[in-house]
């Protein structure tokens, strides 16, 4: 997979991507990420990415231009990968989520453009910008840390990246939330590790950790199990709780 990421700062990037799992798997080859300063396609003696609104108001606006020049040629220059999806981060786009982030980790080209809350030329919308993201309700100075969000909730999806196990069951790929883990002392200052975890029945702890993962659900997220996939059973088990 290769992501091309459009940004004024791209230094932002420097930390995140060098460490863990996205550092692994781009030295195996897996993911190929390039960060771009759009700084660097302007042609002024100021660099000027964002000028005013027409209409007026408070706020500058990134200028088209750019972007557009920045795209075209990141296409221009790989195109032997395909045709890339041009992703726009921002508060207007639809709210990121596993599953999403399950959908993009299929395609094999990405250009993600961080904007910036002030606005965007809505030309950069229409007419280069394949889809809009949002990482959550809430307002981030810039889509830098949301593109981080992004990138790394995919790139771990991507095959290869981690082991098939550890994607299979936690939190959200089945639309519950993990159920609680414990690991070695089994009694930690008195407190024990539930008995049936240290008991080797293999079909007791499944039961066990469904029954957990539902309840827990069901406490914290239950907006959640509306759409979560759930036997007869466990649907009778909820509406007794
Ligand atoms: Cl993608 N950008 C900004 N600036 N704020 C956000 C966001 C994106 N997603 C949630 N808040």
């Amino acid at each position: 997979m290769r992501i091309d990421i459009l940004t004024i700062f791209p230094d932002m990037f420097k930390g995140p991507f060098d460490a863990s799992i996205i550092r692994r798997a781009s030295e195996q080859g897996i993911v190929n990420i390039q960060i771009h300063d759009f700084r660097d396609y302007t042609h002024d003696s100021h660099h000027t990415v964002d000028d005013y609104s027409y209409g007026g108001g408070a706020g500058m606006v990134l200028k088209p231009e750019p972007l557009f020049e920045a795209v075209e040629d990141i296409r221009s220059k790989a195109n032997a990968i395909g045709k890339p999806r041009v992703i726009l981060l921002t508060p207007q786009g639809r709210l990121f989520n596993q599953k999403v982030a399950g959908e993009l980790s299929k395609a094999d080209w990405h250009i993600i453009i961080c904007g910036h809350y002030e606005g965007i030329d809505e030309r950069v919308r229409e007419h280069l910008v394949d889809d809009e993201i949002s990482v959550g309700d809430y307002v981030l100075t810039g889509g830098e840390l949301a593109a981080m969000v992004v990138v790394d909730t995919v790139v771990r999806l991507v095959p290869g990246v981690l082991s098939g196990e550890s994607l299979l069951y936690e939190s959200h790929t089945d639309g519950l939330l993990e159920y609680p883990q414990y690991t070695r002392p089994e009694d930690f200052r008195g407190w024990k590790v539930p008995e049936i975890l240290l008991s080797g029945n293999h079909a007791q702890i499944a039961k066990w950790r469904r029954e957990h993962s539902i309840l827990r659900t069901f406490m914290r997220r239950p907006d959640l199990l509306e759409k979560a996939w759930l036997t007869i059973e466990e649907k009778h088990m909820i509406a007794g709780l």
